[in-house]
Formats: C-alpha cells, sequence, structure tokens
C-alpha cells in the first residue's frame, strides 16, 4: 500500500499540538525537509549548527506562511550539543523527527586529526541514536510517529579515503534497521534514507564538488515523502539498480568498486586522488582480498 506523508499527516499528526524537528535544518537536505514540512502545515523545530543560516532560512520561511518554526542552535557533535537540543525540545511532543545533521570527511585515514573523527562520529552516529532515543518513548505512549533517518548510499560498503564516514553511515543504517524491527508491531513510521551524491554545500565544505549522476536535494526528500512506507529509501534511480548487485559481491570488491565510484561522481581539488583513482580501477578487476586468493 502506498503511504504518502500526506495520507500519514491525516490519521497520524494533529497541527496544533505536534512538531517535526529537523536536525542539519539550515542548508541541503535537511533545509528541503524543513521547507517541505512546514509547506504542509507542520509546526517545525528547526536545528543547526550555525546560528546565521538558520535564522535567515527560518526567516525566509515565516514570510512565505509558514506555521510556528523554532529555532534551536547547537553543536550536535558533542554530547553538551545533544544534551541542549534535548532540553530545548522539553514540552514539545516531537510526532516527526528527521535525523538528518551530519558532515563527510574524505581523504587519507590518517591523514586527519583524531579529534575530527570523534567530532564526525558524534554528529553522525551518536547523535541520531541519543536524539531518537529521547523523542522515540513519546511516540509510543501516543501511538504515532515518524523517524526519518537520512544515512547514506556509502553506507552499503566500505569506501576508501572516506572510511571513518561511511562507517558512520553504516552504523547508522544498521542501528535504524534494527530499531525498525524492534518496534514493527508498533503504528510507528521509520524510514532510512540513502541518498546518492546531491548537490548540496556537503561537498563544497571537504574541498570538493559534485561531477556525475547527482541529485538536487528536494528530490531527494520529495523521493522520501510520497512513499514513507518504505523502510529504505534509495534516492537515486541508479543506485537502485546497483544495490542489489553490490551487495552480492565480496566485501573486498565491493570496497574497490565504491571507492571508484565515489573518485567518478565527485571532482576534488586535489589532483594527487587522480592516481588514487586509478589504482582502485584496477583494482576492480580484483574479486577478492589478495590474500584471500593464495592456496
Ligand atoms: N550531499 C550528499 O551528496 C549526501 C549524500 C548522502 C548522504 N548525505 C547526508 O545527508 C545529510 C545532509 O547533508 P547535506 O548534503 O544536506 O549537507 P549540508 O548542506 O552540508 O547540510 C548539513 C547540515 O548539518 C548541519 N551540521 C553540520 N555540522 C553540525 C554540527 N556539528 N551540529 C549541528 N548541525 C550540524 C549543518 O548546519 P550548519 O550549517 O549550521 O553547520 C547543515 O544544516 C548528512 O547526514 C549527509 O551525510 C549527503
Amino acid at each position: 500500500m502506498t503511504r504518502t506523508i500526506n495520507e500519514w499527516l491525516e490519521t497520524s499528526f494533529d497541527r496544533a499540538s505536534d512538531y517535526a524537528l529537523v536536525t542539519g535544518a539550515s542548508s541541503g537536505i535537511g533545509l528541503e525537509y524543513l521547507k517541505a514540512l512546514a509547506a504542509l502545515g507542520c509546526p517545525c523545530i528547526a536545528t543547526s549548527e550555525n546560528a546565521d543560516e538558520l535564522s535567515l532560512e527560518c526567516a525566509l520561511l515565516r514570510k512565505s506562511g509558514a506555521p510556528q518554526i523554532v529555532e534551536i542552535v547547537s553543536d550536535l557533535s558533542t554530547a553538551e550539543g545533544v544534551e541542549n537540543l534535548v532540553a530545548g525540545i522539553e514540552g514539545f511532543h516531537v510526532a516527526i523527527l528527521v535525523n538528518n545533521a551530519g558532515v563527510g570527511m574524505k581523504g587519507g585515514f590518517i591523514d586527519h586529526d583524531p579529534g575530527r573523527y570523534a567530532a564526525l562520529v558524534g554528529l553522525n552516529s551518536v547523535a541520531p541514536t541519543l536524539i531518537c532515543r529521547h523523542v522515540l518513548p513519546g511516540m509510543i505512549d501516543k501511538r504515532q510517529g515518524l523517524v526519518v533517518h537520512v544515512a547514506s548510499i556509502n553506507a552499503i560498503t566500505p569506501i576508501a579515503y572516506n572510511a571513518v564516514y561511511t562507517a558512520s553511515k553504516a552504523y547508522l543504517l544498521y542501528y535504524a534497521y534494527a530499531v525498525a524491527y524492534e518496534l514493527r508491531d508498533t503504528p510507528l513510521v521509520f524510514q532510512i534514507v540513502l541518498p546518492g551524491t546531491t548537490d548540496t554545500p556537503f561537498h563544497r565544505r571537504q574541498g570538493a564538488a559534485p561531477q556525475a549522476l547527482f541529485m538536487a536535494p528536494d528530490v531527494v526528500v520529495k523521493r522520501s515523502l510520497q512513499r514513507i512506507d518504505r523502510l529504505l529509501c534509495v534516492s537515486n534511480r541508479f543506485d537502485r539498480v546497483l544495490l542489489p548487485l553490490v551487495s552480492a559481491l565480496p566485501l573486498w570488491t565491493r570496497t574497490a568498486l565504491g571507492t571508484y565510484l565515489l573518485k567518478r561522481r565527485l571532482k576534488f581539488k586535489d589532483d594527487s586522488k587522480d592516481k588514487a583513482t586509478e589504482d582502485e580501477s584496477r583494482d576492480l578487476f580484483v574479486t577478492g582480498h589478495p590474500r584471500e586468493m593464495k592456496p
């Protein structure tokens, strides 16, 4: 049965008392969720780290007739930031949670400062877990709720030069899947979105730019909200075809393919990465881990 966000809102959301909480609402995919939910008349709580961008976007939405939007500025990569958000939503009933805030970090594993990895895992993996843990009891009590986790197509395979980001999204995919299974006998709706390359500031923040097979963020959100009954929402049609094929490959080959595709989809400012692309395209013809192949 097709279930759109409109159908769900009719039966499961009270616009007089319920709220939609969107993390990372100041730009890209999160901003498109905020716009879409506000356009559907949902009071929203919008959160991001950067106060200026967030208040600018919320002001524009209010001007265009959006219902109530509460702004909360918080650095969700830290435990204190998550606590600050949790304190800020005290007294609001969150009926929709869009766990979207995230950052990437491309480059060789040993090239980045370890503290940045802790912040990335904090934002991409720990914060969505804790926020979800905080709002779920209220949803379970009311027997209504929609939880959308924005993971990534990268979650389906390890990817070199993107190791920690990919692992943080694999965590989110597995954790969110397991919780959805635990609560399968409740009326709560869960969705895990796996966007492919999407044209947002996300890549610029990492010194890269989308160059092939990329999507607009509003299309990612449209595909998610038009079928909220889909537990797994693979945003890009090309990725939908690729997913079952990739999943059948040995992990080593999958890693080489994922690394090769990432390089093809993005243009890095640093040209030295081209050498790595050549190596990975050669690796695609290796069918298993070299050590596994020895007799
Ligand atoms: N773009 C892609 O190709 C792509 C593909 C697959 C998955 N995704 C996932 O989609 C989600 C949204 O990404 P996007 O492409 O829309 O990127 P984006 O435009 O860079 O948006 C990221 C959002 O996260 C917020 N954020 C960043 N660091 C934060 C922090 N420490 N605390 C709180 N909020 C923070 C940003 O707010 P500030 O502006 O305040 O920092 C911004 O609102 C991410 O989880 C990303 O991993 C993106």
